[in-house]
């Protein structure tokens, strides 16, 4: 994916500067060729030993490391890279580069280079929200810096808000859409979608439903499209407009979303965002239930719903290479969800919490965490849109690790 990339990677200091370890094995496992220039104050956190033995290549650290300096020169050194990444990037660091400092080896590449750059800040929440900062990263974006983050969360200082570097999966994931903006990651690939909630029946008039709007189910079809998969919807009754180019069958009741996921396999992926309604009325009114006189209420008789993620979680022969579940929970978030990844044998659930006060049912934002067999990621609050092409960078990154 990233073969013969090259990247300049620029880690000054702060604790984050561990994470950046983790960011080079990615990006060398991709078949990118790393670089890595420390500030002085970024070797009090990772040692260049461990940099160097990682990327094979001499770490530098100083501008005027005389025998680096005469074999190409900082100004080479920073035109010779496909991309400048600043990771983690600190206020300091950021604060130069809006203001054109070059006062070591770090800063002057970046003020030499004619690559693009992308940073992924990472600070104390108080130093981000200054107005400083953010006028320094506003000067940043209008200069034509790409900036990834940063997240939020509890951080090392103990204080909680927006300042954590983001994910080096996420950061490596930019990285991906900046060397090749055209790039579609899932060509060639089916992804199967269901979205939206599911009708059941009570009569011919009356049926059991909820409040999934299909939002996110139906964002997540947009984005693996504009990555290029072949997407087969398959959608519940929405008020919402079909993606360009996607394929849409759609259903009513779950038993009719059950066929229709039979139906669209074999696929690659499976994304199981539907809210499917767990139960069916058994004894359906074959005509309009009418009112009792003495005023009774009809005795309603229910059957399970097939659980359409096991379905394809278990498949014996259609299992798509990753299958991936929803849980909407409002109580106990973490562990109800975690129960289903080995219930449902799916690779990834995808929690949120869609309790009333949070708007996440129906609304246009969603935080979700994704829930693993080796650990929990929570993202912060993001338009359903943003959600979307962020997971489909992970699942682009997942299917390229499988293969
Ligand atoms: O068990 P629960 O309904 O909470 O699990 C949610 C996940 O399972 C979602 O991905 C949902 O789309 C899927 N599901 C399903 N068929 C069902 C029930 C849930 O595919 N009958």
């Amino acid at each position: 994916m990233l073969a013969n990339k090259r990247i300049l990677l620029i880690i000054s200091g702060g604790i984050a500067a561990f994470k950046a370890v983790d960011l080079v094995r990615l990006l060398m496992k991709r078949g990118a060729s790393v670089k890595v220039i420390l500030t002085e104050a970024a070797t009090h956190f990772v040692s260049p030993l461990t940099l160097s033995t990682l990327t094979g290549e001499p770490v530098l650290t100083e501008l005027f490391d005389l025998t680096r300096e005469s074999e190409i020169g900082h100004i080479e050194l920073s035109r010779d890279a496909d991309l400048l990444v600043v990771a983690p990037a600190t206020a300091n660091l950021l604060a130069k580069m809006a203001n054109g400092i070059a006062d070591d080896l770090a800063s002057t590449a970046l003020l030499a280079t004619d690559k693009q750059v992308l940073v992924a800040p990472a600070m104390n929440v108080r130093m981000y929200l200054h107005p400083a900062t953010q006028r320094n990263l506003e000067t940043l974006a209008s200069d034509g810096i790409r900036v990834i983050g940063p997240d939020h969360g509890m951080m090392a200082c103990n204080e909680e808000g927006p300042g954590r570097m983001s994910e080096p999966e996420d950061i490596l994931a930019a990285i991906a859409a900046l060397l090749d903006g055209t790039a579609k990651p899932l060509a060639g690939k089916h992804v199967i979608i269901t979205a939206g909630p599911t009708h059941e029946p009570i009569d011919p008039v009356r049926y059991i439903a909820n409040r999934s709007s299909g939002k996110q189910g139906y964002a997540l079809a947009e984005a693996a499209r504009a990555a290029g998969a072949r997407v087969t919807l398959v959608s519940g009754p929405v008020a919402l407009d079909v993606p360009l180019g996607v394929d849409v069958v759609r259903v009513e009741t779950a038993a009719e979303m059950h066929a229709a996921v039979a139906k669209a396999l074999p696929a690659d992926v499976a994304i199981m965002a539907a809210a499917v309604a767990d139960w069916r009325v058994a004894n359906q009114g074959t005509e309009k239930i009418k009112k009792t006189p003495e005023g009774g209420f009809p005795a309603l008789a229910f059957a399970e719903n097939p659980d359409i993620a096991k379905f394809v979680g278990t498949h014996p022969d259609k299992r798509p290479t990753l299958v991936i579940g929803f849980a909407a929970e409002t109580q106990d978030l973490e562990k109800n969800a975690g129960a289903k990844l080995t219930k449902k044998n799916v690779d990834w659930i995808i929690a949120n919490d869609v309790s009333p006060e949070t708007g996440i049912m129906g609304g246009d934002h969603n935080r979700i965490s994704i829930i693993r067999a080796d650990g929990i990621e929570t993202w912060q609050d993001l338009p359903k849109a943003d959600v979307a092409k962020g997971l489909v960078a992970r699942i682009a990154l997942a299917l390229d690790e499988s293969a």
